[in-house]
């Protein structure tokens, strides 16, 4: 048999498509096995259903560390390879209008959780990362050191809603009042925008009259959990690959863009 794909995932609450993922695994669905399981969160459901499997867990307590951000003294627990001024040019998170000291507060606190992320992952030597509701931003110091090769990305996400519409943290919500009749999830690699990777793979389903919100969240919830096991899969299977685009916008502008191809099974 072949070598199983070292899969290591967040998660900061209930972690039910953590739970698809180790059940695909444990079923031989997808050629995986779920190294470990992180979270920002310590009361996150996922880790109790990660020690019921015996996989290893790991809290790095985000809220904690923000907490106790203090603009005198927190540099110095920074890491040693931040380099403040690239990341700035890099990330695609914070807005214009933020003043530089709330643009420091939120990317040196999230270097200083991140380093420890990447600690704690690397005692597991994933091949994969799967953020699998995990409801922190990820910054450029953690995707560039985690990101390895720039052929292929090695962490992945999932959307509740079919990209690129609705982006951000309420996706399913979103979607619901906007009064959408198809809604959807999506999963795409990370890039350093929120919610703006090149996108692996997408699920819809039908939005009826009278639906209400917690109908539209059960069925998306439901393909959610095919859709992450099937594109682990295509990555386990070495069939994704990421290739040059350009996107014209309504304006004629034309804007590269980096999609995913996903190459025909081999027999
Ligand atoms: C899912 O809807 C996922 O798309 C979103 O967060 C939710 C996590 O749910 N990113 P669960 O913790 O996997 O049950």
């Amino acid at each position: 048999m072949a070598e199983l794909l070292r899969v290591a995932a967040l998660v900061s609450g209930g972690g039910s498509n953590l739970q698809a993922i180790i059940d695909a695994a444990a079923g031989s669905t997808i050629d995986a096995q779920v190294v470990c399981v992180g979270t920002d969160n310590p009361r996150a459901g996922g880790l109790k259903r990660a020690a019921g499997y015996g996989i290893p867990t790991f809290v790095v307590n985000y809220a904690a560390i923000i907490n106790s951000y203090d603009p005198q003294t927190t540099p110095a627990a920074l890491p040693a390879d931040f380099h403040e001024e690239q990341i700035l040019v890099r990330q695609r998170l914070l807005t214009r209008d933020l003043l530089p000291a709330q643009k420091r507060r939120f990317l040196y606190t999230r270097a200083i959780a991140e380093a420890m992320l990447l600690q704690h992952l690397s005692a597991f030597n994933p091949d994969l990362l799967v953020l699998a509701g995990f409801m922190r931003k990820l910054t450029p110091y953690f995707i560039d050191h985690f990101n390895t090769s720039p052929k292929l990305p090695r962490i992945m996400n999932i959307h509740p809603a079919l990209l690129p519409a609705f982006p951000g943290v309420d996706g399913y919500g979103d979607t619901f009042r906007y009064g959408c009749k198809v809604g959807g999830c999506t999963v795409h690699f990370v890039d350093y925008g929120e919610d703006t990777g090149p996108i692996i793979g997408q699920r819809s389903f039908a939005i009826h009259p009278g639906d209400t919100l917690d109908d539209i969240k059960r069925r998306g919830l439901h393909q959610e959990w095919q859709l992450y096991p099937d594109c682990i899969q295509l990555y386990a299977h070495k069939r994704l690959s990421l290739g040059p685009a350009n996107q014209v916008t309504a304006s004629g502008a034309t804007r590269p863009r980096t999609i995913v191809h996903i190459a025909a099974e081999s027999e």
